[in-house]
């Protein structure tokens, strides 16, 4: 049995996520989407919202769960026997980063293999970053986040720029 472990702030789940997961669903036996802390950036929403909207958004998958760490991943890996961890790669630009947290879970955790698959050109410009800042505006991202959780985020973020 294969599982893996798709890792990421989700903060929020976009599209993007949300293709990665499903053909990583596809690919493997069982999928973990592990929201877990990255210590650069300052989230928007509480671990606890980001699994919600993660749940809501991957229940129509019947091999995918969702957990929270609050730890390395690698010892997340460990505790869960998971054969891989599964990112998505958009550009260039993610390549470097990407590369180096690959190669240091895997000096931290030999078996711990990194599967990249590369994002569909769809979603290439997407991030939760983007997502945050159009919806703070008051824009429209209902192309841009999984309509199960389009009203948490709108309802979070609608007024957050116009405030300022
Ligand atoms: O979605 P992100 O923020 O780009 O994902 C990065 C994330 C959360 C997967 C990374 O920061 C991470 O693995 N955090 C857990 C702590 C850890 O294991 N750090 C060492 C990574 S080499």
């Amino acid at each position: 049995m294969t599982r893996v472990v798709c890792p990421g702030s989700f903060d929020p789940v976009t599209m993007g996520h949300l293709d990665i997961i499903t053909r990583a669903s596809v690919l493997f036996d069982e999928v973990i989407a592990l929201v877990i802390v990255n210590p650069d950036k300052e989230p928007s929403f509480t671990a606890q919202e980001r699994v919600n909207m993660l749940n809501k958004s991957t229940a129509h998958l019947e091999n995918v769960s969702v957990d929270h760490h609050r730890g390395l991943l690698v010892d997340y890996i460990r505790d869960k026997g998971a054969t891989a961890i599964v990112k998505g790669l958009r550009a260039m630009s993610d390549f470097e980063y990407e590369f180096q947290m690959a190669l240091t879970n895997k000096k931290l955790l030999p078996q711990a293999e990194t599967i990249f698959l590369t994002t569909t050109s769809e979603h290439l410009y997407l991030n939760s970053s983007l997502v945050k800042q159009v919806a703070g505006f008051g824009g429209d991202i209902s192309a841009f986040v999984p309509p199960q959780v389009l009203s948490d985020i709108q309802l979070r973020l609608c007024d957050k720029y116009i405030k300022l």
